[in-house]
């Protein structure tokens, strides 16, 4: 339903431009050529359309919101890959690795301007580019705090904090899943009520996404995910899992084994005897539970409903 729209919106954009959008979405190679590399998992354009359905209207009632997050968070990743310094993405060479970071930067400014005016162009889009803007708001409030996470110390006053992280993650991951889902039933004519607890669900499905991203980013298999083998260790990133081993009785070792940085595997040994594994899981099932909260409380479609917890359940349960 979305993908002939997404073509189509995307056939709007300078043709060198194009391309790199259509190589990020796993459509071509470089040079143009049909690509049968995988995508992304679709979930943001899945929960647009599902959002639309849930408030009672057909999907296709979703799918200038769905081309829209989809727009919006590939233009997130092809910035967010030159800001991390990353050279590959689903196995493949990042935008930035493969064009350059001036080609890069300008495909993400196109695709995020090529949402908006997606958006606008439809019927309720002066509410839709509102309920968007509010989720880029929150999205460049998680990428700051994660770029000034990554100088903080491991121990001392100045440590991350599981609340910071989880503030972090809800704004980075959750502001634009969230958005999708509200999004859809906006445009598929919701209550407020209805829009505000999907967005509420999105939110804290995001942080329970990102949680599930960083025990596959220490523990995950290569081979699935697609990453480097203890990737998040080696750049010292602050993920949850680690934070949480950190304020552990064997915390001060954990941390002089990430700083030293020589033996990642060793640290996410010790990080996993220490509950850091368990409780990152156990936290992603808490705001799984508080997804189910949000969707519990207001009126829903039965089929969209129960569309709805089964992607929820996948996005959790997944390996790569
Ligand atoms: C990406 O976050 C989130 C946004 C683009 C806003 P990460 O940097 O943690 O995710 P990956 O590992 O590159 O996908
Ligand atoms: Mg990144
Ligand atoms: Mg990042």
């Amino acid at each position: 339903m979305v993908r002939p729209a997404l073509v189509e919106a995307v056939g709007q954009l300078h043709p060198w431009v194009a391309e790199m959008a259509t190589y990020s979405f796993g459509w071509c190679e470089v040079g143009g050529a049909p690509a049968v590399a995988p995508g992304g998992k679709g979930v943001r354009q899945a929960l647009a359309v599902l959002g639309a359905e849930a408030a009672g209207a057909p999907g296709r009632d979703g799918v200038a919101a769905a081309v829209a997050v989809e727009l919006v968070h590939t233009f997130s990743l092809l910035h967010d890959d030159i800001m991390d310094g990353d050279a590959a993405r689903r196995r493949r060479p990042t935008v930035w690795k493969a064009y350059g970071t001036g080609p890069a930067v300008l495909a993400g400014d196109a695709l995020f301007a090529l949402a908006v005016g997606t958006l606008a162009a439809g019927p309720g889009g002066a509410a839709a580019v509102r309920t968007l803007s509010v989720a880029l708001g929150d999205l460049v409030r998680g990428q700051a705090d994660d770029l000034l996470f990554a100088d903080r110390p491991w121990t001392g006053p100045r440590r991350v904090r599981p609340d910071e992280y989880r503030a972090m993650a809800e704004h980075k991951t959750g502001a634009l899943l969230g958005c999708a889902a509200a999004l859809g039933a906006v445009l598929g004519g919701a209550a407020p009520g209805t829009a505000t607890a999907l967005d509420r669900a999105g939110r804290h499905l995001g942080v329970a996404f990102q949680i599930v991203d960083d025990v596959l980013g220490i523990w995950g298999d290569p081979q699935v995910t697609g990453k480097p083998v203890h990737g998040d260790l080696r750049e010292r990133k602050k993920t949850f899992p680690v934070l949480v081993a950190l304020g552990s009785p064997q915390g001060d070792r954990i941390a002089a084994l990430l700083e030293a940085g020589d033996d990642p595997g060793g640290a996410a040994a010790l990080i996993e005897e220490s509950g850091g594994r368990a409780a990152a899981l156990a936290e992603a099932r808490r705001h799984l539970a508080a997804v189910e909260t949000a969707l519990g409380g207001v009126p829903l479609a039965a089929g969209a409903a129960r569309d709805l917890r089964s992607l929820l359940a996948h996005v959790v349960r997944r390996d790569a």
